[in-house]
């Protein structure tokens, strides 16, 4: 099969949020440091009627109707999570409720896990799968989602909760070009999570920081080796139309795309700029913490970073990190952004799970063919009217809700009590957990 890629995607966050510049009050820390500091604008939650498995349901169901994917018609599904509800059963067990009514459980695939790069993880297993020997022409469909939330302090206003699903196969309009993914993976302790009695992580913040730009710059010279390899000539940022970063908040992407011209300059791909005379003797070590050659590289990409960049910020920027489907959320918004002006262009990006797995690879835009074409995917993800009927909640109530979600982790018999009325139709809630911690959901 050729062109395999993405031939859908859908995007499911939850109503309820709440705004960073209330929180920066509530907080008590300096106006500005969430929005302009971390560039967050709000951050979306689950409150007790949903979580990882009730996204996941609603976004696979949502997909399967809006592009009339007959049940039976899905060979492969993959979920990318690190929201542990259950150390055994995978989350994709709990999908396979959507195709019992059409008889079909001949799917293969289960979970897989390792921070934020789960979904990626996912997509690559069916991009596998479609190319494989064994695929028998039915769709593969990944889904990446999570509930990201941290205990009270800095952290806390980096957190979000969302699900993506795609579609996989051939002829897509969104082909992914696998022959140059850039990968690094290493050991490190910046972010995990050894408290199995808690949803909360353990992190150390500065650290995930260094990894994710160190692991950007590992994968981005990896790429930039096999493509020169393979193609003759130097690979650099003029090559693509744009680039999406996963996002655990949007100030590490701003980081992150001046990193990438950073090294383009570097490599000489790019022409030397006055701004970063003064750092030409700069250690490498040090280039990943000094807030002076930071905001000069920052400065030399700004005018690319508004063209190449800002269109696929708006859903991370208003819902916060959703680990696993960040990256996705992100390639979505850029989709609902700029729609059929993508057709030809390429997409750079970049997925980064601490602990750390990542990898950058690109993607490129065609037409696809009928339900799959790009402006029709554009519309049917329904963005601005999902992130407009949303729920603003004060800060309280968030605060209050994330008190409530740590009774309710890892308890059994239990009934939700969250309002549902704030709940899109169409959605999956939880109902009840059972004494045998049994966990039982309903759809609007
Ligand atoms: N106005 C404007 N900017 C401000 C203000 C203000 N009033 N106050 C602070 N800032 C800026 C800071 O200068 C800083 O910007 P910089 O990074 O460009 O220097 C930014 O806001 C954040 O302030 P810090 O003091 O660095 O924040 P703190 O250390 O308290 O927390 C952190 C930030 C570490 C990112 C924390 O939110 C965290 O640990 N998040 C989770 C970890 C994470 O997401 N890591 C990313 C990769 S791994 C993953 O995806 C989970």
């Amino acid at each position: 099969p050729g062109d395999v890629g993405i031939l859908a995607l859908e995007v499911y966050f939850p109503p309820s949020c709440v705004r960073q510049d209330e929180l920066e009050k509530h907080d008590g820390v300096s106006a500005g440091k969430y929005t302009a500091g971390l560039g967050q604008e709000r951050l979306a939650f689950c409150t007790d009627v949903e979580d990882v498995i009730s996204m996941s349901l609603t976004v696979v169901k949502n997909l399967l109707e809006k592009y009339s994917i007959a049940p039976e018609k899905v060979g492969r599904l993959e979920v990318g999570s690190e929201t542990v509800i259950d150390k055994s059963k995978s989350i994709k067990t709990w999908l396979m409720r959507l195709f019992e009514e059409s008889g079909n459980s001949d799917i293969q695939g289960v979970d897989s896990s390792n921070a934020c790069y789960g979904g990626t993880a996912a997509l690559i297993n069916c991009l596998n799968w479609v190319e494989s020997s064994g695929w028998d022409g039915r769709y593969g469909l990944v889904v990446a989602a999570d509930s990201a939330v941290y205990a009270e302090g800095p952290a806390r206003p980096s957190g979000g909760a969302g699900a993506v699903a795609m579609l996989i196969g051939p002829n897509a309009p969104f082909v992914i070009d696998r022959k140059y993914m850039g990968t690094h993976m290493s050991h490190t302790y910046d972010f995990y999570k050894p408290n199995l009695s808690s949803e909360y992580p353990v992190l150390d913040g500065r650290l995930s920081q260094k990894c994710y730009l160190m692991a950007l710059d590992l994968c981005y010279n990896r790429y930039c080796q096999k493509y020169e390899k393979a193609d003759g000539k130097p690979f650099s940022l003029q090559d693509v139309n744009y680039a999406v970063f996963h996002s655990p908040y949007n100030k590490l992407v701003q980081k992150s795309f001046a990193r990438l011209v950073y090294n383009d300059i570097q490599r000489k791909t790019r022409p030397e700029d006055e701004k970063l005379k003064p750092f030409a003797n700069i250690s490498e070590d040090e280039s990943y913490t000094n807030k002076d050659l930071e905001k000069a590289t920052q400065d030399i990409a700004k005018p690319d970073y508004n063209l190449k960049v800002v269109p696929s910020t708006l859903i991370p920027k208003q819902v916060g990190n959703m680990y696993c489907a960040a990256l996705y959320a992100a390639l979505a918004s850029l989709i609902h952004s700029k729609a059929e002006e993508l057709l030809g262009n390429t997409i750079l990006m970049f997925s980064y799970g601490s602990g750390l797995a990542s990898s950058l690879f690109t993607i490129h835009v065609r037409q696809g063919d009928g339900l799959f074409r790009v402006a029709n995917i554009a519309k049917r993800m329904e963005v601005s009217s999902s992130l407009e009927s949303r729920v603003q909640v004060s800060p309280e109530d968030f605060v209050h809700t994330m008190e409530l979600m740590e009774t309710r982790y890892g308890a059994k018999g239990f009934t939700p009590v969250s309002d549902l009325a704030r709940l899109r139709p169409g959605t999956f809630y939880l109902t009840q957990v059972d004494d045998l911690y049994r966990r039982f959901y309903d759809r609007l």
